[in-house]
C-alpha cells in the first residue's frame, strides 16, 4: 500500500507523457503483488454508487451545472419566454450522459463526430451545433467501437476531437492514424511492425511469468493501444485504467467519467447472449448492478485473490492488473465470436495467433478476456439463481459488451442511482444489409428490462423494428420516454433518451465493418457526417433543433417541478418524440398492391414510401422475400465454384429453395455475384398475410479462393430469418473448404440474433499462397476491429 501510494504520488505531480512508464508498478504490462496490510472490503455490495464516485460528483456537478446553464441559455434564447431555465436551475441542475455506440471504426468516428458537435472546443459547434452540451455531460459510456472513442479521449487527457483532427495525418502514428491496417501497423516500415509484435509478445509473457492467466485478448488489446495512445510507450502497455483517478482533468471534475461495458460468458458456456451478466468498468470500480452479482470491486486491486471481498492472504494485494488496453479490450473483444463459429479455418487461424503471441503459454480460454482471480469470489450479494455459479467460479471470462444486441451502452446511464435526466445515444449499428441501424440495439436494451437479468433496470418504451422503418425513426433523431407519466409501470422513471441514428449527410457513413484502413480524408468525412447527424445537418434541416435538444435536457426537471412547458418545446416534442404509434396501427396494405415490394425490402427508406402509398383496409396478398447471396471468387484459376443456398422463408407453409451456381471463374480474379429471389408463395397460401418487412434479412457472402485446378465446391445454407417474430437467422458456418488452409478471403455470416454482422478474415493478405503466420494473425486482429 505504502509502496503504491508513493508511486502514485510521484506520478501525479509529473506530466502525462514523460513518466508514463511509472504508472505500472512493474514498469511493464505485468501486475505486481504489494503489501496491503489491513486492507479489507475490496469488493463491496452493489445497489449504490461508490463513495469515490460520490466524491468525484461533488467536484463534477458544479462544472456540469454551469455548462448546462450556459448551453440552455444559448439554445433557448429565441424562445418567447425562456425563464424556465432560471426556474430549473434555482432548484438544481439537470444531469446528462452520452452513450457512444459500437460499430468498429465506423462507430468510433461517428461517435467522435457527435461529440464534436456537442463540444464547445469545436469551431462552429456553438454557431450551428450543440456546442457546450458535452461540457455539461456527467458520464460518457462506450462499448466496442464506442469504447475506442471514449478511451481515446479520456486517456489522452480529455483531448477534444478537434485536437485529434488538427494533428491528424496518415502514416505518422498520430491518434487514429488508420492509414495502416492492423495487418501491418507499420505500413512499409517493417521495423515498426516487428517492434510492435515483439513488444506485445514480451508484454504477454511478462504477465504470464508473473503468474497471471493470459489469452489472445491481451494481444488484441495491446495492439489496439498503438492506435489510441501512440504517444505512450508501447501504446499504453504500462498505463493503468485506474490511473485516470490521478489525472488532473478527471480529479478536478473537468471531464466526464467514462464507463465501458463488458459481458460475462456464463461458466460452462462458450459465449454470452442478451441475458448474460454485464460488467460496468468505471474509473474506480469493476462491477455489476445486475441481480446475478450485485457487487463492485476496486479497480486498482483487480487481480488480487479475494474471498468475500477480502484478500485471501492477509496483506497481499495485486496492482497493475487493470492495464488500460486490457480493460478496454474487455469491452471490445470479439475474438470469441469468431471462435464459437467452430469453423476449422477460424480455429486454425486462432491457433496460429495463439502460437504467435502466446508461444508456449497455455491458457484456459484463448478467445475471451480472462479476469482471474474472480473479484466476486465468495460474495453473496447476488439474488438470482445464476449468481451462484458466478461467485463460485475462479475466473471470469469476458467478451464484447455488445453481445446479445446491446450495441449502445445505455444501461450504466439508466441506473436510478445515477439519476440522470437525459441521455444522448448514437446508433451506428450494423443491422440492415446496407450497414444502417434499424432500432435493434435500443430494442434489445428495452426488452432486457423485462428479463430477470434486467429486473433492476428501466428503459423507456420503444417500438419494434417494423415501426422504426415505417415511421422513419432511423432517418432522424428521435426522443424516447418524453412523458414520465407514461413510464410509471417501469421499475422507475428512466431518463429521456435522445436517439441519434447513423444516416448519410455529407458522406455515406455506412462503411463496411471490414474496412480496416481509412485515409485521413475518409476519417474527416466520417467525423463530419457524425457532426451533421447530431445537428440535423448543422441545423439546416431544422433551425430549431438545438432548442429541441435543450427541451429534452430540461424535460424531467420540468415535469418534476411542474413548470410551464414552453410552446417551442411543445412543438419540438410533436416532431421528435415517438408518441406510441406502431406500424401495426398504420393502414394495412391493399391486396391489389402486388409483390413489387420484393425489390424494396432491402431498403427501409423505399419501403416506407411504398407503405404510405398503399390503400388501407385490405390485406397484403403475397409476401415476397428476397435474400441475396453473394459469392465472390478470387484467383480461381480455371476452376468452378458452386454454392447452394436456401433462400426463402416465411411463406407460411410454402418454402422455396433455390440453387445458385457460381459463375465459372475466369482467369485471374473472377467475381460472380448472384442474387437469388425467393419464389412467390403458392396459391392458396398467400392470400391472408399482413405485410411483413424483411428487416432481419440475412446476407451471406462467401468467397472462394485458390480453388484447385480441378475445381472446388463450396456449399452454404443461408437461412433468411423470420421477420415476424424477429427470431434469429440461422447461423452459418461459412465454408467447408477448410482443408486448403486459410483459403477463405471473406466470410459474412449471421449472429444468432436478428442482426447480420460480418466478419472478414484475411481480406487483403490472403492472395498469397503460403501466407505468413504473422499476416494471418494480423488479419484476424483487423477483423476484430470492425466487428460490432
Ligand atoms: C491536460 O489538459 C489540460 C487542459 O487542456 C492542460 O492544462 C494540461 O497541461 C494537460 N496535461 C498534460 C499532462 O498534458
Ligand atoms: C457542419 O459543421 C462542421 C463543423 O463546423 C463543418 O466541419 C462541416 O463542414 C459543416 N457541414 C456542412 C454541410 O456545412
Ligand atoms: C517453447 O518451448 C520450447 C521447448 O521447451 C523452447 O525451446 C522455446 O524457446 C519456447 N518458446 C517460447 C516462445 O517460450
Ligand atoms: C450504403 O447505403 C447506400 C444507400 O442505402 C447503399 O446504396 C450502399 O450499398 C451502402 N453501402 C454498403 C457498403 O452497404
Ligand atoms: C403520433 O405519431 C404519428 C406518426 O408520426 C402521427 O401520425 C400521429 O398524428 C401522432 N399522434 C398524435 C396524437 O400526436
Ligand atoms: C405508454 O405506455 C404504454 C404501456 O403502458 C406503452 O405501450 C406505450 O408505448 C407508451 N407510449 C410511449 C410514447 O412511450
Ligand atoms: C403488379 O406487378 C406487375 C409487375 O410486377 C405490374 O406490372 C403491375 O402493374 C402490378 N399491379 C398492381 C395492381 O400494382
Ligand atoms: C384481412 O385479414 C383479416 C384477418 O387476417 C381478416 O379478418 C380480414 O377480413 C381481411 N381483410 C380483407 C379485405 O381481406
Amino acid at each position: 500500500m505504502t509502496q503504491l501510494q508513493s508511486l502514485l504520488a510521484s506520478v501525479s505531480v509529473l506530466s502525462l507523457l514523460s513518466v508514463a512508464d511509472a504508472w505500472s508498478p512493474t514498469n511493464s504490462y505485468a501486475p505486481a503483488k504489494i503489501n496491503c496490510d489491513g486492507k479489507t472490503g475490496i469488493t463491496r455490495e452493489g445497489g449504490k454508487i461508490s463513495d469515490a464516485e460520490a466524491s468525484w460528483l461533488a467536484k463534477r456537478d458544479p462544472v456540469t451545472s454551469a455548462a448546462l446553464k450556459t448551453f440552455l441559455d444559448r439554445v433557448t434564447s429565441n424562445f418567447a419566454d425562456n425563464s424556465i431555465v432560471e426556474q430549473i436551475f434555482s432548484k438544481g441542475a439537470p444531469k446528462a450522459g452520452y452513450a457512444a455506440c459500437g460499430g468498429g471504426y465506423r462507430g468510433m468516428l461517428l461517435d467522435a463526430g457527435t461529440a464534436a458537435a456537442m463540444d464547445d472546443r469545436t469551431p462552429g459547434a456553438n454557431e450551428h451545433g450543440l456546442g457546450g452540451l458535452l461540457q455539461g455531460i456527467t458520464y460518457i459510456t462506450g462499448v466496442s467501437g464506442g469504447a475506442f472513442y471514449t478511451s481515446t479521449v479520456a486517456y489522452n487527457n480529455w483531448t477534444s476531437v478537434q485536437d485529434i483532427i488538427d494533428q491528424m495525418n496518415d502514416g505518422d502514428h498520430s491518434i487514429w492514424d488508420l492509414s495502416a491496417s492492423p495487418l501491418n501497423p507499420g505500413g512499409s516500415d517493417t521495423d515498426y511492425t516487428n517492434q510492435v509484435f515483439a513488444d506485445v509478445t514480451a508484454s504477454i509473457k511478462a504477465k504470464s511469468d508473473a503468474g497471471f492467466k493470459v489469452s489472445l485478448a491481451d494481444a488484441y488489446g495491446l495492439i489496439t493501444g498503438y492506435y489510441m495512445y501512440p504517444s505512450l510507450p508501447q501504446g499504453g502497455a504500462t498505463y493503468q485504467w485506474s490511473d485516470i483517478q490521478d489525472v488532473d482533468a478527471f480529479k478536478n471534475g473537468e471531464m466526464p467519467m467514462l464507463m465501458e461495458v463488458t459481458a460475462i460468458v456464463p461458466p460452462g458456456e462458450k459465449t454470452a447472449g442478451l441475458d448474460a451478466t454485464t460488467i460496468e468498468l468505471n474509473p474506480f470500480e469493476f462491477g455489476s448492478w445486475e441481480p446475478s452479482i450485485n457487487a463492485f470491486s476496486d479497480m486498482k486491486y483487480l487481480g488480487t485473490e479475494l474471498s468475500n471481498g477480502n484478500p485471501v492472504n492477509d496483506g497481499e494485494c495485486v496492482v497493475g492488473y487493470d492495464n488500460v488496453n486490457f480493460i478496454t479490450s474487455t469491452s471490445t473483444d470479439v475474438i470469441n465470436y469468431i471462435s464459437v463459429q467452430g469453423n476449422p479455418v477460424y480455429t486454425s487461424m486462432i491457433a496460429q495467433f495463439q502460437n504467435k503471441f502466446l508461444g508456449n503459454i497455455t491458457t484456459d480460454s484463448v478467445d475471451t478476456n480472462i479476469v482471474s482471480p474472480n473479484p466476486f469470489k465468495g460474495t453473496s450479494f447476488y439474488s438470482s439463481a445464476e449468481g451462484n455459479s458466478l461467485v463460485e467460479t475462479d475466473e471470469l471470462r469476458l467478451v464484447d459488451g455488445g453481445y446479445g444486441g446491446q450495441v449502445i451502452p445505455l444501461t450504466p446511464l439508466m441506473r436510478k442511482e445515477r439519476d440522470l435526466d437525459v441521455v444522448i445515444a448514437t446508433d451506428n449499428s450494423y443491422d440492415t444489409p446496407e450497414i444502417w441501424p434499424n432500432g435493434h440495439s435500443i430494442i434489445s436494451t428495452y426488452t432486457r428490462q423485462f428479463h430477470d437479468i434486467g429486473s433492476t433496470d428501466a428503459f423507456p418504451y420503444v417500438p419494434d423494428t417494423e415501426t422504426f422503418a415505417a415511421l422513419g425513426l432511423t432517418e432522424n433523431p428521435t426522443f424516447f420516454g418524453c412523458d414520465s407519466s407514461n413510464l410509471t409501470d417501469l421499475a422507475y422513471i428512466p431518463p429521456l433518451v435522445v436517439y441519434l441514428p447513423n444516416r448519410m449527410y455529407s458522406y455515406a457513413s455506412n462503411i463496411s465493418t471490414y474496412t480496416f484502413t481509412y485515409t485521413k480524408e475518409e476519417r474527416l468525412a466520417m467525423i463530419q457526417n457524425g457532426f451533421e447527424i447530431a445537428t440535423r445537418n448543422n441545423l439546416t434541416d431544422d433551425s430549431e433543433f438545438a432548442g429541441c435538444i435543450g427541451c429534452a435536457v430540461m424535460r424531467r426537471k420540468q415535469e418534476q417541478l411542474g413548470l410551464e412547458w414552453p410552446s417551442e418545446c411543445d412543438k419540438c416534442f410533436q416532431i421528435y418524440c415517438w408518441n406510441g404509434t406502431l406500424a401495426s396501427d398504420l393502414p394495412s396494405i391493399s391486396s391489389s398492391a402486388n409483390t413489387s415490394t420484393s425489390t424494396t425490402t432491402e431498403d427501409d427508406a423505399s419501403y416506407t414510401t411504398e407503405l404510405t402509398t398503399l390503400t388501407s383496409g385490405d390485406n397484403f396478398s403475397t409476401i415476397h422475400f428476397e435474400t441475396s447471396t453473394t459469392i465472390t471468387c478470387h484467383e480461381c484459376e480455371e476452376a468452378q465454384a458452386t454454392a447452394t443456398a436456401e433462400v426463402c422463408e416465411e411463406c407460411e407453409e410454402a418454402q422455396a429453395t433455390k440453387t445458385i451456381e457460381c459463375e465459372e471463374c475466369e482467369e485471374g480474379q473472377a467475381q460472380a455475384t448472384i442474387t437469388a429471389e425467393c419464389e412467390e408463395c403458392e396459391d392458396g397460401q398467400s392470400n391472408s398475410h399482413h405485410y411483413t418487412t424483411t428487416t432481419s434479412m440475412t446476407t451471406t457472402t462467401e468467397v472462394c479462393e485458390e480453388c484447385s485446378n480441378s475445381g472446388s465446391n463450396s456449399g452454404s445454407n443461408s437461412g433468411s430469418s423470420n421477420s415476424d417474430s424477429k427470431s434469429s437467422g440461422s447461423s452459418n458456418s461459412a465454408s467447408d473448404k477448410a482443408s486448403s488452409g486459410p483459403s477463405i478471403l471473406q466470410v459474412t455470416t449471421t449472429l444468432p440474433t436478428s442482426s447480420a454482422f460480418s466478419i472478414a478474415l484475411n481480406e487483403n493478405a490472403g492472395n498469397t499462397v503460403g501466407i505468413t503466420t504473422s499476416l494471418t494473425l494480423l488479419a484476424i486482429v483487423g477483423a476484430f476491429f470492425g466487428f460490432i
